[in-house]
C-alpha cells in the first residue's frame, strides 16, 4: 500500500503550516492527497502530507485538510479515529475534508444525497469549511471480471478504472479557505 509522506512549499516566506492527512486502502487517495498538498505549496503554504495511519501530531500546524477513501459509505477507521482524537484543536483552525470514492458520483438527487452522507460522521465531530468528493479507482477491465464490473455499476458504481480528475482536485485545493496567509 502506498502511504508516502511529502513536504511542499518549503523555503517560502510564508509561515502558515498546513497538515494534509489521508487514509487509504489501495493507494488512490495517496495521489489525491499529494496533488492537494502540492497545490497548497504553490499557494505559499508550508505543507506536510502524511498518512493518518502514522497518527501525525497536529502540533505546530495552523490549518488542516483531511481525506479518506470511502469503504462501506464512510471514512476509513483510522481517519475517523484521528479526527475524534483531534476534534478540539480542529474546531479552532481552518479545517476541510475530502472523500475518495467510486460510487454515487452522478448529479442525480439520490446519488448526491448518498455522496453527501459519506461525511455525516465527520460533520458530527467537526464541521468542515469545505468538502471535496473525488472519484478514485473503480474496478477496471484488467483486474476484474465483466460480472464484477456489472455488479459494481448495478450498485451505483460510477468510476471505471482510475477516474481521478486531477483538474477538479487541484481546482478544489486552489479555493480552499485556509486563513489569510498564502490565500490565492
Ligand atoms: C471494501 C470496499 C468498500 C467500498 N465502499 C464504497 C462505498 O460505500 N462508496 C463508494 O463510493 N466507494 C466505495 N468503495 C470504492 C473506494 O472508495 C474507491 O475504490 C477508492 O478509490 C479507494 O481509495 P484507496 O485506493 O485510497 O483505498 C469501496 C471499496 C472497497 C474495497
Amino acid at each position: 500500500m502506498d502511504t508516502r509522506s511529502w513536504r511542499f512549499g518549503e523555503g517560502t516566506a510564508m509561515t502558515q503550516r498546513v497538515l494534509v492527512g489521508y487514509a487509504t486502502r489501495t493507494g488512490s487517495t495517496t495521489g489525491v492527497a499529494e496533488a492537494i498538498g502540492r497545490t497548497l505549496g504553490e499557494r505559499g503554504f508550508a505543507v506536510d502530507v502524511k498518512p493518518l495511519r502514522e497518527c501525525p501530531s497536529l502540533e505546530g500546524y495552523d490549518a488542516c485538510v483531511l481525506g479518506s477513501a470511502i469503504n462501506g459509505a464512510r471514512w476509513l477507521p483510522e481517519a475517523t479515529a484521528w479526527l475524534a482524537s483531534q476534534a478540539e484543536p480542529l474546531r479552532e483552525m481552518p479545517f476541510s475534508a475530502f472523500c475518495v470514492h467510486s460510487m454515487n458520483g452522478g448529479d442525480g438527487e439520490k446519488e448526491t444525497r448518498k455522496r453527501l452522507a459519506y461525511l455525516d460522521s465527520v460533520r458530527g465531530v467537526v464541521q468542515p469549511a469545505a468538502e471535496g468528493f473525488f472519484l478514485g479507482k473503480g474496478p477496471a477491465a484488467d483486474d476484474t471480471s465483466l460480472v464484477a464490473r456489472w455488479a459494481f455499476k448495478a450498485f451505483g458504481g460510477t468510476a471505471e478504472g482510475d477516474s481521478r480528475d486531477w483538474e477538479k482536485i487541484r481546482a478544489w485545493a486552489e479555493r480552499l479557505p485556509l486563513g489569510d496567509v498564502g490565500a490565492a
